[in-house]
């Protein structure tokens, strides 16, 4: 028998409502909501890529807890920019530890649980990963990066661009930084310390797609038409084109 996720969904949402204070509450909302549209993205992925019992619900219990860190980092720091505060990550895995959880977890679950809330947000994770611990964490990954571009584009779509959600870097949509290009060109990782202009956010999220998990996540992606509408944002000159056309190519769009 597989457990029911929803004990889980409503711990998850007190522990996030438990940190609205009635000023400054966006943050914890937004979050609640990322989380629960991660949940969302992850069974997408999971139907996608045929994962079922045991492993289906550890990938969907990895992706609703994967952002459990982000309500004790807003409260205290008032940021999302782990630079400026914690690796949210990090924070996830001792929140996790602290609470427990609402019904009981074996202990290899749990581990495995709090292992893709460790790494979610890493860079690369490990080649060698056991099977059943790196399904879940590309599962979380990807379902997690599926919703950063709707929020972004959402955000960027409207006249201000939220500073939580774009740390604050200068908006001008006419330029972006070539080192930040450059490297996405040359099929390098992007790097956030690189980041001056919104529009450098925009090209760095475009480069996931290159990392992205799961054929389903790549599909999705096409699907959900996130591309075109981040495209649409970034300057319409020769390199933004040929950087669109090498992602194309990638998913064959
Ligand atoms: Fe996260």
């Amino acid at each position: 028998m597989i457990p029911s996720l929803d004990p889980h969904i409503e711990a998850l949402t007190r522990f996030a409502e438990a940190h609205l204070t009635g000023e400054d509450d966006e943050g914890i909302r937004i979050k609640l909501d990322h989380s629960l549209r991660v949940l969302d993205n992850a069974s997408a992925i999971i139907g996608g890529e045929a994962i079922e019992g045991r492993e289906a619900w550890l990938c969907r219990m990895a992706a609703l807890y994967h952002d459990i860190g982000r309500f004790p980092q807003y409260a205290t720091y008032h940021t999302f920019n782990d630079r400026e505060s914690v690796n949210h990550g990090r924070m996830g895995v001792l929140t996790l530890r602290r609470l427990g959880f609402p019904e009981p977890v074996s202990g290899p679950d749990a581990r495995i649980i709090r292992f893709a809330v460790a790494q979610h947000n890493v860079k690369t994770i490990r080649p060698d990963l056991r099977p059943d611990i790196a399904l879940p964490l590309k599962v979380v990954r990807d379902a997690d990066k599926l919703d950063i571009y709707r929020v972004m584009i959402d955000n960027f779509c409207g006249d201000n661009p939220d500073p939580l959600i774009t740390h604050g870097v200068a908006n001008d949509p006419a330029r972006y930084s070539e080192t930040v290009y450059d490297k996405l060109m040359r099929d390098q990782e992007g790097d956030y310390n690189l980041i001056r202009y919104t529009n450098d956010f925009l090209l760095l999220i475009v480069g996931w797609v290159f990392r992205l998990h799961l054929p389903t996540t790549r599909r999705l992606v096409v699907e959900r038409g996130h591309l075109p509408r981040i495209f649409a944002l970034l300057p319409d000159d020769a390199p933004i084109r040929a950087f669109r056309a090498k992602v194309d190519a990638f998913l064959g769009a």
